[in-house]
């Protein structure tokens, strides 16, 4: 079995495969410090420790992890509190920095004896319509060369050689931009609000997360094309203020911005998830829009399902736990897609050309926000798809 990529996908199958007593190899395009060490996202639902846990993989989440509950919504003259924990099923997140989580899977696997090859860079899969395919790759100083396997998961992003080495027509793509771009930001500095807060300004949209007690995630919504570098620090604080309405409610604890990234709201989903002997996880299978933060639980539920189907597979000659892999997480991919379309409709205005940027549209997205606000029904729908999936 070949793993291209180590991200969450890739080791949470990786160390799944080796308690199987299946043999893998991971190779990742990346040096191991710069994997362990890359911000990402933050949030697991307790759904996605339930995962991890069942596999002894969730030590460092129970032991450093943060539980979190409470969301605040900022509209104009008023602001409103949802304590998610405690509506729907009852489920809360809990905030572990992903690359932490990223070093203790790699350390498990390692531990457990597990093969990676770092700055192995995988080109193309050749041959995944056999039972034989190919991974052609290069190392750092470009020198070629090649794994031979059973299975291909390809858990190697959006630009990965996974999608790439799919032949025409073979998996159909679906693809939205939702028209929103925003500003990503990781301070430097302590949490502002004991809440995730989402502001919706005339301005546009602005978002804090707590990362952990010294590190802040803030977004700020830009126009499209917009540049990170013409933010400066004192523009970006000013701007946060102003949409978060610390006037009002409260000043923000300001420090160094040590990361700003535009990021254009896009979603995708592939269909199906498998080509023959090489199949698609987290990223490779579908890209979603953070604005649910659902990217890395996705990743860990589906590489369980693919972990479940291989071992059938190989261990007891039952192929169809894997022929149903596809469906299984197309099924997860949608409903999420579908929460975080919601979200996105719920932050922002209208953008210009995706439902015609109407008036009409903005005066539906106030309706939203006060049916949130005010129906208990809607409060556990909105609970139970946030933290679940
Ligand atoms: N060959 C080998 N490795 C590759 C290649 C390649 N051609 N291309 C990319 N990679 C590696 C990257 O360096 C990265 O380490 O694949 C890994 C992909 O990891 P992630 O991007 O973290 O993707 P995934 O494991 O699917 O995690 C999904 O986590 O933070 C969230 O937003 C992220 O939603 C995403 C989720």
């Amino acid at each position: 079995m070949v793993i291209l990529g180590a991200g969450p996908a890739g080791l949470v199958l990786g160390n799944l495969l080796l308690a199987a007593g299946i043999d893998c190899v991971i190779l990742e395009r990346s040096a191991r410090e710069h994997v362990q060490a890359r911000a990402r996202a933050g949030y697991l639902a307790e759904h996605t420790v339930r995962v991890l846990d069942r596999h002894g993989l969730a030590e460092g989440v129970r032991r450093r992890g943060q539980r979190h509950g409470v969301c605040e919504f900022r509209t104009e003259g008023d602001r409103f509190r949802l304590d998610y924990g405690l509506l729907g099923k009852g489920e809360q997140h809990i905030v572990y920095p992903q690359h932490e989580l990223v070093t203790d899977l790699l350390a498990h696997y390692l531990a457990a004896g597990g093969r990676i090859r770092f700055e192995a860079e995988a080109v193309e899969v050749r041959g995944a319509d056999g039972t034989r395919p190919v991974v052609e790759v290069r190392d750092a100083d470009g020198r070629p060369g090649r794994w031979r396997a059973r299975y291909v998961a390809g858990c190697d992003g959006r630009h990965g050689a996974a999608r790439r080495s799919l032949p025409a027509g073979a998996v159909r793509r679906h693809q939205r931009d939702h028209g929103v771009t925003w500003l990503g930001l990781l301070a430097e500095a302590p949490p502002s609000l004991d809440a995730v807060g989402y502001a919706i300004h005339p301005r546009g949209f602005a978002g804090h997360m707590a990362r952990s007690p010294e590190v802040t995630r803030y977004y700020l919504q830009v126009a499209r094309g917009s540049a990170a570098e013409v933010w400066s620090e004192d523009r970006i604080w000013e701007e946060l203020a102003l949409r978060l309405r610390a006037a009002d409610h409260g000043p923000l604890r300001c420090g160094p911005i040590s990361q700003r990234t535009v990021v254009d709201l896009e979603s995708d989903v592939l269909e199906p998830l498998r080509h023959g002997s090489l199949f698609l996880v987290g990223d490779a299978a579908g890209l979603i829009s953070p604005s649910a933060a659902k990217g890395a639980n996705l990743a860990v539920v589906e590489a369980e399902i693919l972990a479940l189907g291989l071992t059938a597979a190989l261990r007891h000659s039952d192929p169809a736990p894997l022929d149903r892999y596809s469906a299984r997480c197309l099924a997860y991919i949608w409903r999420a897609q579908e929460f975080s379309q919601w979200m996105i409709r719920l932050l922002h205005a209208d953008p210009e050309g995706v439902d015609g940027g109407s008036l009409f549209q903005d005066r539906l997205r106030h309706s939203r926000i006060e049916t949130l606000r005010t129906s208990r029904t809607q409060q556990d729908w909105f609970a139970e798809n946030y933290v679940g999936l």
